[in-house]
């Protein structure tokens, strides 16, 4: 995997970032108001607060490679940054940063027993749905400094799940991402989206977001997600075809 052209992203990622319009008036009242706080409460704690690292038993094998680990810790930053912008939110609103829940507790629980390849997989199918939390926000919540945040959250979220793809079309050949293998990603997306929208549909519901829209914007985004990686996964094993060829070739000489 091209980790150099990953940390340049980040690099690129980090400039140019305007801060939300946090003294923009505020409209949002009523019950509406009360639903969006306890929402980003929680995102504020599971987007990049609480440990913001890989946390699995065995992650340090992984991270063993300065140039993996140099990439997952840009990732984890910007993870870092998404607390910080929901925090500025939750000031904005008037409400006061959790220290925890029994979700994100849980989802740490479960990432730190199961090992640092299934946390990987865990993070992305919640960078896949908290992608499209995001969005409907953007689309439904009617406030400056709401949507400011959402745009520099959903282009970040757009960059990690991006990262994710390349990770596993590196690992994997192009028969790997098979039915079998699609099919089981889609039931795990779909599974992540309702502990999501379990916590969260409140929100949505009352700033205008609906059951039918949640569920669409999953399945075209993981639709999506697993078009690309093939596509990805092709040309990636073309071209270790390529290499081999060419060292063969050498070798040869
Ligand atoms: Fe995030
Ligand atoms: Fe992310």
């Amino acid at each position: 995997m091209n980790y150099e052209k990953w940390v340049r992203h980040f690099d690129r990622n980090s400039k140019n970032r305007p801060e939300p319009d946090w003294d923009a008036p505020l409209k949002l009242t009523g019950r509406m108001l009360k639903k969006l706080t306890c929402s980003i409460q929680q995102f504020q704690l599971g987007d990049g607060g609480g440990p913001a690292y890989l946390i699995a038993w065995n992650r340090d094998r992984y991270l063993s490679d300065p140039a993996v680990k140099r990439v997952i810790d840009l990732w984890f930053n910007e993870e870092k940054e998404h607390s910080r912008l929901l925090g500025g939110m939750l000031r904005r609103l008037g409400a006061e940063e959790i220290q925890s829940h029994w979700s994100f507790s849980l989802f740490c629980g479960v990432r730190r027993f199961l090992g640092v390849r299934f946390e990987l997989q865990a993070l992305l199918g919640t960078e896949i749905v908290s992608n499209v939390y995001y969005k409907m926000l953007r689309k439904h919540g009617e406030d400056a400094a709401l949507r400011g945040m959402c745009d520099l959250i959903i282009s970040d979220e757009t960059g990690h799940i991006s990262f994710h793809r390349s990770r596993l079309a590196d690992e994997g050949g192009r028969g790997k991402f098979g039915a079998r293998w699609s099919a089981l990603f889609r039931l795990r997306a779909l599974a992540a989206g309702t502990v999501l929208w379990v916590n969260h549909r409140g929100a949505l519901v009352a700033l205008g977001g609906n059951d039918a829209e949640f569920y669409r914007w999953i399945w075209r985004d993981t639709d999506a997600f697993i078009n690309r990686l093939r596509r990805e996964a092709f040309r990636s094993e073309a071209v270790r075809r390529v290499e081999k060829g060419v060292s063969a070739g050498i070798v040869g000489i």
